[in-house]
């Protein structure tokens, strides 16, 4: 018998609280296996609710140990009290102060949701729903409050004691070992952005001066010994707070920021107000232990949660159904943010790359819903790369339909208006809808649609009338649970290029409204025609990726071969090598699945190794032209009957004849670029990295003599973690002779950074070849490895599941069980850790007959299991669906 399944929970069902609590005053002792919460609530029934009416709160697990109205201990008649349910059966009329005691044991939460341990020290994670694992309460996002939280710790274990907003007051308790603070924080919030920590942790201090000429202390706290690696967060820090000032006119607002970064977490980071609480892996850092791309995502998540100082908790959601209302606007500030701090194409590359590969998959398949979801049955399974990726795309079309200035108009309304309330789409549209005197009605289907839009174009040229037409058409493909779609608008940034190679200018255009170089499609079919137009043009469209759709244009090679050379848009090169590259991987995906021989296309290889010499493109561009889609990629355009092994195989193989092609010319990249020492962060010196790199990776597969030597080399001479990673990695995934002396010196020299021993499971993991499958399970009872933590599950068991296509997907099966066996374990103790895994079965449908079938049993005997989680329940049912 399994599990029932709860009703789904339904935006259409919203209602406002029939109470409010509009102060918090919580009194936390710490004491390791039996905390003590109280909690003090001034509640007030709302205008429209009866006097009596019940008064519910929610709790997930709690016990009950105390309850008060106005100081008087209540019935028992008066109330009931469950696990995750108190009922107030007729509170009182009139605005009441309630006290509730709960007890907690930190050590036990292993959900990592709630008041946890992570090694020593006390933490919180309480989005989405954790506050109520904590004290029962209004646990919705709706419900905003000023908090006043009192902590009570041993001195010894915890000298450390904080929690959201300025420290009001802080003392010793006489004749005891145990000492106190008292946190303030005005600004009102809902109780997904409460936190506090306590422990013995080191501070890393610095000041800030805001625009106005404010002074914010800024502290990051972490274990003992780790001081040294914040540097870059903390610069990192500095620069998002005054980005945030300059671009968007948002100043901080309050006398301190703290971040705390701790080992067990089950996401990147927590924006909780005054009070970031930091997965470790995105604030630690140095060039030791952490890549190039370690540094990017560092900059990136801090920038994250402090601009969700701004939009998500000055204003926050109404409810968890508007979660892109903080989550996919705050993305777009972080992708702008390191678009100023490093290139900007290639940081958009970049994204759309993570677009693609993530979003593209999940809004074909059986997980697919609309960036603003209309039911859920688990909030946690909607932190998806639809809400936030789409959800930032979604506001990146609305700056590129209405304009930077109208754009900028629109969301300084947005925080001037909503500022303190916790809102909506529809406030958030109206905005820019006032601010452009704009219609966005048809946009807002955004929102709404799951899937992602196809973009038909074919064009000609009539050299007589000297016309150029393009029809364009749009359909979002059948998806289940969505019957028919409306045209959605879709703002296409275009150039139409000449035969010199520059962008033509054209006369008048008829079919279309056209701002400047973007065209707007928002019917599904559609007749433009551009009149004057000189010459035969090749049309370069959906530059920038200006909007989320696959483009279906049938360009012959030599006009994407013209675009990979000549385009204007970085973007559209890069794109047009991508396609090119794509569909010869198709072809000889096909031929090897069918057992004929080929051979890569001249054309192809030949674009390919010309990007070498694209000395006008920088080196992160060239380097990110070289890098072939991903087998994943591959997989995704295929569609149907996919054979990971083929596609494994085509990859190789064009790697192999572009490699062949390059030979001894991709040398001067590779030793030319070593940092020499003195390593910098820096998107210059990391783009010079990355090259250097995918040219080792190249030259590993030219079949020249001393490639094997020049690897080992590289892996044992770097003086950064970037390159020795890199090394390591082609060491392994080639399975190269010095293979298992290399991670034998990689584990002797990193065995005290975790998260430099979560690389080495990663490399492994990801590593083509049916001897992966032994290795991964040996590697799960590595005395490094530990299952309960987050960051080694997500390395080890997500990475085989998600990035290693062939051996997840071996014809066995024995892929698809290790992963579906190891779920239902983790499962047991962290249920989100669970889930997140088992989305890794989301294309399953996609692969051929055989292996089909095996990913489907797998998935039916989880599904079978009695106490799944709701989390994993969710995904499992719908994933079958
Ligand atoms: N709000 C966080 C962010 O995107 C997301 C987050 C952190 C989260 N921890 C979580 C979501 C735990 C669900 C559960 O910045
Ligand atoms: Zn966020």
């Amino acid at each position: 018998m399994r599990s029932e399944t709860a009703p789904a929970i339904r935006l259409e069902d919203y209602k406002p609280p029939l109470y409010r609590i509009d102060t918090v005053a919580l009194n936390v002792e710490l004491v390791p296996k039996a905390t003590r919460v109280t909690s003090t609530f001034q509640v007030e029934r709302q205008p429209d609710t009866a006097a009596g009416a019940p008064l519910v709160l929610d709790g997930d697990e709690l016990s009950l140990a105390g309850i008060r109205v106005n100081g008087k201990t209540l019935e028992e008649t008066a109330y009931t009290a469950t696990a995750d349910r108190l009922e107030l059966v007729s509170p009182p009329a009139e605005p009441f102060e309630l006290t509730l005691v709960t007890e907690l044991d930190p050590d036990a939460n292993t959900k990592l949701m709630g008041l946890y341990r992570s090694s020593a020290t006390y933490c919180t994670q309480c989005e989405a729903e954790g506050f109520r694992r904590i004290t029962y309460f209004l646990d919705r996002p709706d419900n905003l409050s000023v908090y006043t939280t009192r902590l009570e710790a041993s001195k010894a274990e915890c000298p450390v004691l904080l929690a959201n907003g300025n420290l009001a007051e802080a003392g010793d308790i006489e004749g005891t070992d145990r000492h106190y603070a008292i946190w303030h924080d005005p600004h009102p919030k809902p109780a997904y952005l409460f936190a506090l920590v306590a422990g013995d942790l080191a501070e890393v201090p610095d000041r800030f001066t805001t625009m106005s000429g404010k002074d914010v202390a800024l502290n990051i706290y972490v274990e003992h010994g780790k001081e040294g690696l914040c540097d870059w967060a903390m610069d990192s820090l500095k620069r998002s707070m005054r980005w945030d000032e300059e671009v968007f006119g948002r100043e901080y607002d309050l006398d301190v920021f703290n971040i705390v970064a701790v080992s067990d977490f089950n996401m990147g980071a927590m924006e909780n107000k005054g009070l970031n609480i930091f997965n470790d892996k995105y604030v630690l850092a140095d060039p030791e232990t952490a890549t190039d791309q370690d540094y990017a995502n560092i900059e990136a998540v801090i920038a994250h949660e402090y601009f969700h100082n701004w939009t998500g908790n000055r204003i926050t959601c109404r409810d968890w159904f508007q979660l892109c209302l903080k989550e996919g606007l705050t993305v777009f500030r972080d992708q702008e943010f390191s678009s100023d701090m490093r290139s900007r194409p290639a940081k958009r590359i970049a994204d759309v790359r993570l677009l693609k590969s993530h979003q593209f998959p999940e809004d074909a398949g059986p997980l697919a819903h609309p960036v603003r979801p209309r039911a859920y049955h688990e909030i946690n399974n909607f932190y998806t790369a639809t809400v936030y990726e789409k959800g930032a795309e979604v506001v990146r079309m609305l700056l590129t339909l209405l304009g930077e200035e109208a754009f900028h108009k629109g969301l300084d309304l947005y925080f001037e208006r909503h500022d303190g309330e916790a809102t909506t789409i529809e406030a958030f549209l109206a905005c820019f809808e006032e601010a452009s005197s704009t219609d966005l009605a048809q946009f807002s289907l955004w929102y709404e649609q799951a899937g992602t839009p196809v973009v038909s174009v074919e064009t000609e040229y009539d050299p007589d009338r000297k016309t150029f037409s393009v029809s364009l058409s749009q359909e979002i493909p059948p998806l289940a649970g969505q019957k028919s779609s409306k045209p959605a608008v879709i703002p296409l940034r275009f150039g139409l290029i000449g035969p010199n190679g520059e962008d033509m200018e054209t006369g008048s255009v008829e079919g279309a409204e056209v701002n400047g170089d973007v065209l707007v499609l928002d019917r599904a079919h559609q007749d433009v025609v551009f009149k004057n137009v000189a010459a035969a043009p090749v049309l370069s469209l959906l530059r920038g990726f200006s909007a989320p759709v696959r483009l279906n244009q049938p360009l012959q090679s030599k006009d994407l071969l013209f675009l990979a050379a000549q385009d204007r848009d970085p973007f559209n090169r890069w794109q047009a090598v991508q396609t090119l590259a794509m569909q010869d991987l198709v072809r000889l995906a096909g031929l090897v699945r069918d057992g004929v021989d080929g051979v890569p296309s001249e054309d192809v290889i030949g674009v390919l190794a010309s990007v070498l010499d694209e000395t006008q493109l920088d080196e992160a561009l060239r380097a990110q032209a070289l890098t072939l889609p991903s087998e994943a990629d591959i997989a995704q355009e295929i569609g149907k009957d996919v054979n990971p092994d083929a596609i494994h195989a085509a990859r190789e193989m064009l790697r192999r004849a572009v490699a062949t092609r390059l030979g001894p010319s991709l040398l001067p990249f590779i030793s030319g670029h070593s940092s020499g020492g003195s390593y910098s962060p820096d998107a210059q010196a990391a783009g010079k990295r990355s090259l250097a790199n995918r040219c080792l990776h190249y030259y590993a597969a030219s079949g020249a003599d001393d490639a094997a030597d020049l690897v080992w080399s590289r892996f044992s001479s770097a003086d950064n973690m970037t390159d020795r990673l890199a090394a390591l990695t082609l060491l392994v995934q080639d399975h190269m002779p010095r293979e298992e002396e290399a991670l034998t010196a990689y584990r002797q020299r990193h065995s005290g950074s975790s998260l430099a021993m979560d690389k080495w499971f990663m490399t492994q993991a990801m590593a083509p070849g049916d001897q992966t499958l032994e290795r991964v399970k040996a590697l799960m009872s590595d005395p490094s490895y530990d299952a309960g933590n987050p960051n080694r599950v997500r390395s080890l068991l997500q990475s085989f599941a998600t990035g290693n296509p062939t051996q997840f997907a071996r014809a066995d099966g024995a892929g698809f069980e290790l992963v579906a066996e190891s779920a239902l374990e983790i499962d047991k103790r962290n249920p989100q850790v669970a889930s997140r895994l088992l989305t890794s079965f989301r294309s399953w449908r996609a692969l051929d007959p055989q292996r089909s079938s095996l990913a489907e049993s797998a998935l039916l005997r989880v599904s079978a299991c009695e106490n799944l989680s709701r989390d994993s329940r969710d995904i499992v049912d719908r994933t079958l669906q």
